[in-house]
């Protein structure tokens, strides 16, 4: 029984739906009939020019309204392509850089291959090294690793400042790198890439720095940029002069070079001995908490 119903049910409900026609644009038919019978009259000549003239302008506009309806079909087919190739090109612009075989982890790798700067005096220092990158695509923050050398060893710990620089343009030395960084136009030390400064020991940077602004997808990337290693201190903002809110008065550009991509073997090779460190960190942290606790528990007791 209720299988015999239920298609009745659909062809009513089919026979209730209006027909899909472009009919809206025409005058309905009914009001045609009773003008034809009256064009006999010069009187009627004003009717037939004032009702009759627009009918078959409509009725024209309706014959090419369905013809443009029909061409229309294939053009609205090439909107909607456009559409879909603009849609697809926005939606690359903002894809990470593909490789060739996509790395299992979701993580980016880039590394920048620090060279001394050709604009240098040859009695100044030569500074070599590299820097690291890692982020996980999409929302990963930066990871870096600073492995620097040829700092003076007889200067220990002295700071050094390094910035991301705007240009990956090293055809004029370190001087072709322009300015830092700084896509949002604002003061220094806030541009993605001041990563401020780095204690040098025995002649060395070696450091990891999580958590950057920098990263290495969308429309800020740092791909392509330059890293320039100064001779000096980043006062950070705080030196009171127009070079200090651009790029912290650090001084010569010792070093620098291009961060370009490449595979994950070199920071797999070099970062367990900074995860050593972070986790030391981490667990010096939970023990100081421990220590805390334990102290108050111990004073609890005492009292
Ligand atoms: C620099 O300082 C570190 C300790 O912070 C020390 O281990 C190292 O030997 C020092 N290097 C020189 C060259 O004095």
């Amino acid at each position: 029984m209720r299988k015999a119903v239920r298609p009745l049910k659909r062809e009513m409900r089919q026979s209730r739906r209006p027909e899909r026609t472009i009919s809206g644009c025409v005058r309905p038919p009914e009001e045609l009939e009773p003008r034809s019978e009256a064009i006999r009259t010069s009187v009627d000549m004003f009717h037939v020019f004032m009702f009759h003239v627009p009918s078959v302008f409509s009725l024209l506009f309706l014959v090419f309204r369905v013809i443009a309806v029909e061409e229309g079909n294939s053009t609205e087919c090439d909107s909607l392509k456009e559409i879909q190739n603009k849609v697809t090109s926005l939606w690359e612009n903002w894809m990470p850089p593909q490789s060739s075989k996509a790395d299992s982890d979701g993580n980016y790798y880039a590394t920048c291959e620090l060279r001394p700067s050709k604009k240098l005096d040859a009695n100044e220092l030569a500074v070599t090294g590299h820097v690291l990158f890692k982020q996980n695509y999409p929302i990963g923050k930066l990871e870096v690793i600073f492995e620097v050398d040829g700092f003076p060893t007889e200067d220990n710990h002295t700071l050094r400042a390094i910035h991301i620089h705007e240009f990956g343009d090293l055809s004029d030395g370190c001087d072709s790198t322009a300015g830092h960084y700084n896509p949002f136009g604002v003061h220094h030390p806030r541009h993605p890439g001041d990563f401020g400064n780095f204690d040098t020991s025995s002649g060395k940077i070696r450091k990891r720095k999580g958590n950057l602004q920098a990263t290495l997808f969308g429309p800020y990337s740092v791909l392509g940029r330059s890293i320039v290693v100064h001779k000096y201190e980043d006062d950070l903002g705080k030196g009171g002069n127009q070079a200090s809110i651009e790029n912290g008065n650090a001084g010569k550009r010792l070093a620098c070079c291009v961060i370009g991509l490449c595979s994950k073997t070199m920071w797999e090779k070099v970062s367990p001995v900074y995860s050593e460190t972070k986790l030391e960190r981490s667990s010096r942290r939970v023990k100081g908490i421990e220590g805390k606790i334990s102290k108050k528990r111990g004073a609890a007791l005492r009292n």
